[in-house]
């Protein structure tokens, strides 16, 4: 195993920068996962590293050695792409072998490293089967076994689980997570999912049009973006976004006053009128109680959920110069809203973000 750095990696095809200035340190056994939207520069970035395509600036480390200028089969990396593309004309058994066998392992000692990792995988059952005879996620268990069974020091994963459907994704999932648990391999997954990201992750790196947007802890992007895209792409359903103004106590969306911050809190740093984004988060929106400050609410789309329910809608247009806003909120089941309704809404001032308009960064 290895940690894997980077070091200011630009990766340019004609004059499309992919990748710009991209610089993190997985540590050694360590999981980490880099998301975001489609076309953002992931898979150039797991490319660059597997060796599949050249660094265009930059230095790019394997442990202690800059494998810039190493091919691919010297890396010691293994990958896994979407469309797992087994080896038809073997069994399973051969696939899960194949980077052993290149490797010269002894017979008895490949068969038990197959016998093992078919069993991390569940897949022991289909070792005499060829790929055709089975299923999607049967072939994606496979392929995610003959990496793995190879024992690279570094594993590299593109949005292995998208071609799955939900309920065999979330399954495969949780199993990736115990095999990182179990081998300890140094890993780097793409994904655009952040369901994914959040779950699987030591770390999290969001990239954005080619650059880091912010490198953290799960917990740390959601509850402490650093800029509005990574606080509207981490959380679903995504957190909402209101324009507001500071009235000098506290904000207002479309001329209403919301509940201003406890008294306890640092007041915002911020001049009278000046105007921010707020971002919150569905399930820190309520409804208000009769006698507080409360944002009013129209009721545009009810999607119960089971456990609570899903509320879609806006806050309307006040004053000449508003637009409606778009919001989203939990409520109990037995509300049971209807589109048209109107709500009045508490935002829970402890858990407001501001972020600059212009900039998009978050604001102290
Ligand atoms: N081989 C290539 N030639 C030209 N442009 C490329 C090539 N590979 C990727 N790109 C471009 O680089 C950008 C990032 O692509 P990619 O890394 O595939 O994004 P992601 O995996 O995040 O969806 C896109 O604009 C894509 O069109
Ligand atoms: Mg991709």
């Amino acid at each position: 195993m290895a940690r894997v750095r980077l070091d200011h990696i630009t990766q340019q095809f004609g004059k499309t920068v992919a990748v710009q200035g991209v610089t993190f340190e997985v540590p050694d056994g360590e999981f980490w996962v880099m998301v975001g939207p489609s076309g953002c520069g992931k898979s150039t970035l797991l490319r660059t590293i597997a060796g599949l395509a050249p660094v265009t600036a930059g230095d790019l480390f394997i442990g202690d050695r800059c494998v810039n200028n190493v091919p691919a089969r010297q890396r010691d990396v293994a990958m896994v792409f979407q469309n797992y593309a087994l080896y038809p004309h073997m069994t399973v058994a051969q696939n899960l072998s194949f980077g052993l066998r290149m490797r010269g392992v002894p017979p008895a000692e490949q068969a038990e490293q197959v016998r093992q990792v078919a069993k991390s995988l569940s897949i022991g059952h289909l070792l005499d089967r060829k790929p055709r005879q089975l299923s999607g996620g049967q072939q994606q268990r496979v392929a995610l076994g003959r990496a793995i069974a190879r024992r690279p020091q570094v594993f590299l994963l593109d949005e292995p689980l998208s071609n799955l459907d939900a309920q065999l994704r979330d399954d495969t999932r949780a199993e990736l997570k115990q095999l990182h648990q179990r081998f300890g391999i140094t890993t780097l997954y793409v994904t655009h999912d952040q369901v994914e990201a959040m779950t699987l992750s030591d770390r999290i790196v969001m990239l954005d049009q080619g650059q880091v947007q912010q490198i953290g802890t799960p917990d740390d992007l959601y509850r402490q973006p650093a800029n509005q895209r990574v606080a509207t792409f981490i959380g679903n359903p995504p957190m909402g976004i209101l324009a507001a103004s500071f009235d000098g106590q506290g904000f207002r969306v479309n001329g209403h006053a919301i509940a201003p911050p406890a008294p306890t809190s640092e007041p915002p740093t911020l001049v009278v009128n000046q105007v921010v984004n707020l971002g919150i988060r569905p399930e820190h929106i309520t409804p208000a109680f009769e006698d507080e400050p409360a944002l009013p609410f129209v009721v545009e789309v009810v999607e119960p959920l089971g456990r609570e329910t899903l509320i879609r809608g806006v806050v309307p247009a006040h004053r000449d110069c508003d637009m409606p806003q778009p919001l989203s909120c939990f409520v109990l089941p037995r509300l049971r809203p209807t589109p048209g309704d109107r709500l009045r809404l508490r935002l829970d001032p402890n858990h407001l973000l501001m972020f600059d308009p212009g900039s998009g960064q978050r604001l102290p």
